[in-house]
């Protein structure tokens, strides 16, 4: 009888539990529409990190304003898992292009993303010039020890199949809607044979600088992630940053967040 108990209470519990998604952004541009659709919001500034929770329909919804950059987006993550503990976290805003394909307004669901800042370099002497071609991807970076003091370095990291599934049938005006790869660095490139060489390399869409900090600590935290990103700029194209594409990733990234069911 206890058993039976116990299992109804579980069974509504978990019927009836709120899901609660952390949803990122690292500038003003890329949270202020987030915010707006909350409703009840509740503000909270964590040293540099501020934090705005409230709710979208049934579910509870914080934002989370990362600031720019690895470290910002680390950081942000971090706190963010441990005072919310969130079942999804979602890193969305704007990013550089580097496929041809691919103009601003196009969104990419970050099927893989990966650190294109971590680089190591074999032994060169004097005399001998740099040349990026030389730099070998440093899987150390992404590594992560697990519960049982075990590591395992990650070519890269993933958003959730059935989340990218849902995102793909979302109605989108503004551009295509593609699933690729997300390379994360401390960088913003404009040099084009730069851009060719890192999209020949790492197969990247498009460029930013916090998705992979934000999917890594996930990982680590074993709790679900999804990439979004909208070019707002590609140089390929002479297209340069267009600020409306911040908000139109907002809008979609909040008709994604109604469509999730956990
Ligand atoms: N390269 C790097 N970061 C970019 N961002 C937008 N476009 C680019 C680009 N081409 C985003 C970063 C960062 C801010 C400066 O803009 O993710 O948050």
């Amino acid at each position: 009888m206890k058993k039976i108990i116990l299992g109804l209470f579980i069974l509504t519990t978990s019927l009836f539990a709120k899901e609660t998604i952390l949803v990122q952004g690292a500038m003003d541009i890329e949270t202020e529409y987030l915010i707006k659709a909350l409703s009840n919001p509740v503000k909270e500034q964590i040293a540099s990190w501020t934090f705005w929770k409230g709710e979208i329909g049934n579910k509870t919804v914080i934002v989370s304003r990362t600031e720019i950059g690895i470290t910002n987006a680390s950081a942000a993550t971090t706190i963010g898992i441990m005072k919310y503990s969130p079942n999804l976290i979602i890193n969305q805003g704007t990013s550089g292009g580097h496929d041809p394909k691919l103009h601003a307004g196009d969104i990419v669901l970050a099927e893989k993303v990966i650190n294109i800042g971590a680089v190591r370099t074999e032994r060169k002497e004097y005399g001998i010039p740099a040349d990026d071609k030389d730099g070998i991807f440093f899987e150390d970076v992404q590594r992560i020890r697990d519960s049982k003091g075990n590591t395992v370095d990650y070519p890269y990291f993933s958003s959730e199949k059935k989340i990218i599934d849902i995102a793909k049938k979302i109605d989108y005006k503004n551009g295509k809607i593609v699933v690729g790869t997300i390379g994360t660095a401390d960088q913003w490139n404009r040099e084009l044979e730069r851009i060719k060489f890192i999209h020949e390399r790492y197969n990247t869409s498009a460029e930013e600088m916090e998705t992979v900090a934000a999917a890594q600590v996930a990982k680590a935290f074993n709790i679900p992630f999804m990439g979004v990103r909208i070019l707002s700029n590609t140089d390929i194209h002479n297209e340069d940053f267009n600020p409306q594409t911040a908000i139109w990733c907002q809008e979609y990234t909040i008709e994604l967040i109604k469509k999730l069911d956990l």
